[in-house]
């Protein structure tokens, strides 16, 4: 798979294995604290189940953006204007995608993303809903500048960063993604783009556990899924039977945890390197940070970029914020 630059974006061994991946479970497993980051979820069978976890009761932050989304479009259309060309991080939701470019009258969509299969298939279900809107896919690493197609560059940019991934990121890496769509979107070249950008908010600690950790079981089987993955891909003897779903607020951070805990000791391989667990230590899987209206705000700011408006839906358990690439100046 070649990304926009040519630059191969899964660089695969002989026997097929992403390398990528097998760096990060490897040095992941010997920290201290073992650790594998969260983007390895989304295999096949993990994009399966975010899907389903999606539609649960109790994981509320899908329905409450679509709500904000569907009900704020005259607000999207005021603020944000005709013409621009909508710039999504990540492959467009069948669902929000089209409620805002219902809303605002694009002249362009561009959905950037890391894997070809997604992109290719949200943006000609796109094209299709919105036929007079070119749509130019942009298979990327968008953790990192991307280059946007020639056609879309004298147009003025809309970042569209929907459902709350900004939280599963630690601030650091917020604002390093933060910047990189700054620079994406043309800001250093004197433009200065919007970004709409969705952000969970911190509330009651049951209802925040109750969406990780899902009455039905669908949360833990994707969890457990990414020790099935590594099983699968790298030749893993872990025994996925003696470890369990744990999701638990972090209230210091104000992060949902997610980790895989160990039942009992248990000892095994990964593409023939030994591990052990004792029991009742845990593989960190994920954190889903949840904010404030001031966190977020600081967050947005840290990463070049003024908050000018706030949506939550009517519970208030959920916001999209719109925001305008900061300008350089130097004081105060
Ligand atoms: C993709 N991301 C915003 C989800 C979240 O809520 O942090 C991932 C997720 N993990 C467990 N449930 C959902």
């Amino acid at each position: 798979m070649k990304s926009d630059t040519g630059i191969a974006i899964v660089d695969r061994d002989e026997d097929g294995v992403d390398k990528a991946f097998r760096a990060d479970v490897l040095s992941g497993l010997r920290q201290h604290q073992k650790a594998v980051p969260a983007r390895w979820f989304y295999d096949e069978r993990g994009s399966q189940l975010f899907e389903q976890i999606t539609q649960l009761d109790e994981y509320y932050p899908t329905r409450a953006e679509t709500e904000i989304l569907r009900e704020r479009g005259d607000d999207f259309a005021r603020l944000i204007g005709p013409e621009r060309s909508v710039v999504e991080f990540g492959s467009g939701s069948s669902v929000k995608t089209p409620l805002l470019l219902e809303a605002i009258d694009p002249a362009a969509y561009v959905p950037l993303d890391i894997s070809g299969d997604f992109l290719r298939q949200s943006a000609a279900a796109l094209a299709e809903k919105f036929p007079g809107v070119p749509v130019h896919p942009v298979e990327a690493d968008f953790m990192r500048k991307v280059a946007l197609p020639d056609a879309v560059a004298p147009l003025r940019k809309l970042g569209f960063f929907p459902g709350s991934t900004i939280g599963n990121m630690v601030a650091r890496t917020a604002v390093d993604l933060l910047r990189s769509m700054r620079s994406t979107l043309g800001a250093d070249e004197g433009h200065l783009p919007l970004l709409l950008i969705g952000m969970d908010l911190v509330k009651d600690r049951d209802v925040l556990e109750a969406a990780y950790d899902d009455a039905a079981g669908v949360t833990a089987a994707f969890n457990l899924n990414l020790a099935e993955r590594i099983n699968r891909e790298l030749g893993g003897t872990i025994p996925t039977g003696k470890l369990r779903h744990v999701a638990l607020w972090n209230d210091d951070f104000a992060r949902i945890e997610m980790h895989l805990r160990a039942t009992e000791a248990i000892a095994f391989s990964v593409s023939g390197h030994d591990f052990e667990m004792a029991e009742g230590e845990t593989i960190h899987t994920e954190n889903s940070h949840k904010f404030t209206r001031r966190s977020a705000n600081t967050l947005l700011l840290a990463g070049g970029w003024t908050p000018l408006h706030r949506w939550t839906d009517s519970a208030r358990r959920f916001s999209l914020i719109l925001a305008r690439a900061t300008e350089h100046r130097d004081a105060p």
